[in-house]
């Protein structure tokens, strides 16, 4: 699959903006203000008592702002931060040497926690709850194990799929915090931050047509800011007006809401061939070639948050935002009182 403009996902590309543009001290961040409050009183109560953090969890769709938190934590409480992630902690001795490394207070943030191995999570749990790693010496009839202390450390763990983190290792964290997309007004103002520091012009409605695609997510707002960006510099004479901001879109398929060919295809074949749902997940899938783990993951999640599709236990169904937003006439007026009459 070719990598879509409105993945919440980095690109390679996005690395360079991506640091250029994350915001260094708690501040700097925009939005999410219940999370950011809790996170704030908890480095200040830390603080006074000059002991780490709590075991942090932050869960949330991709290119919302953990990786972000979890580095500005670590700069309020001037502490050091040692990034790895899941997939790179291969063996139970990865675990056990990244932990005896840490000092006193430092944080270790593994992103994409749930895909650590079970053994790997294993290390992890009196580690987090007493700070001591037990680890197997020898083999056979002379295995014994040793306990290795550790120093006093906060773990900030990042997930994507808050479903697939296994509970023990969930119910160790002091700290669970959900990231939600941004509200309209925080997406433009991080528009306009990233403009600012990118030495962008950009007219204030240019600001909010990109901000009001940008799918609640501020990584993919920085990537369109980028790409409109080119395109006002190549076609245009270099300044973001609506107009501009409107037709660079269009030519990147992203529509007024966000959404791209994709979501769309979606949407119309609920409508089209499965009469607006419920339909079963593995059958949209099948519908239109993509994996459903795919459609769970990376496209749902938006179109649940726009009202445009709904969870039932019968399957999915388009709304009658989604039939609106396609220019479909909406003909089941109750679609729920229709369904119960089935039974
Ligand atoms: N609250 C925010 N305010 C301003 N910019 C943000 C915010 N959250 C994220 N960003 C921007 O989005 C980019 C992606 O954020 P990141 O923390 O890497 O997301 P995640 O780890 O959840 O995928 C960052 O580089 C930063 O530029
Ligand atoms: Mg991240």
């Amino acid at each position: 699959m070719t990598q879509r403009i409105v993945s919440g996902a980095p690109h390679e590309l996005d690395q360079s903006t991506d640091t250029s543009l994350r915001p260094r001290r708690i501040a700097d961040y925009i939005g999410q203000d219940a999370v950011k409050n809790l996170l704030a009183i908890g480095i200040k109560a830390a603080q006074q008592r000059g002991e780490p953090l709590d075991h942090v969890l932050l869960y949330g769709p991709p290119g919302l702002g953990k990786t972000t938190l979890a580095n500005i934590m670590a700069t309020e409480m001037g502490v050091r931060i040692k990034i790895t992630s899941g997939p790179a902690i291969e063996r139970p001795g990865d675990m056990v040497a990244t932990l005896t490394q840490m000092q006193e207070g430092d944080i270790l943030f593994i992103d994409e926690i749930h895909r650590l191995s079970r053994v790997v999570e294993e290390v992890l749990y009196p580690a987090m709850e007493d700070y001591f790693v037990s680890w197997v010496i020898d083999k056979g009839l002379r295995a014994r194990s040793m306990n290795l202390t550790v120093k006093p450390f906060t773990l900030i763990g990042a997930t994507t799929r808050y479903g697939m983190l296994s509970p023990p290792l969930r119910d160790r964290f002091g700290n669970i915090h959900r990231l939600d997309f941004y509200d309209e007004d925080a997406m433009t103002t991080i528009v306009e931050r990233s403009a600012r520091i990118l030495e962008i012009q950009a007219d204030p409605e240019g600001v909010t047509e990109i901000a009001r695609r940008a799918r609640g997510t501020p990584r993919i707002a920085n990537r369109l800011l980028r790409r409109v960006r080119d395109y006002a510099q190549v076609i245009g004479d270099g300044i973001i007006t609506a107009d501009l901001a409107r037709d660079a879109l269009r030519q990147l398929e992203v529509d007024e809401r966000g959404l791209d060919g994709t979501d769309t295809r979606m949407l119309r074949s609920i409508i089209e061939k499965f009469e607006g749902g419920p339909v079963g997940l593995d059958t949209i899938a099948a519908s239109i070639s993509e994996d459903s783990d795919t459609i769970e993951d990376v496209y749902e999640p938006y179109l649940l948050q726009l009202g445009f599709l709904d969870k039932t236990p019968r399957g999915r169904v388009a709304t009658r935002r989604a039939y609106d937003h396609l220019g479909f006439e909406y003909t089941k007026d109750n679609p729920k009182s229709a369904q119960t009459t089935l039974f």
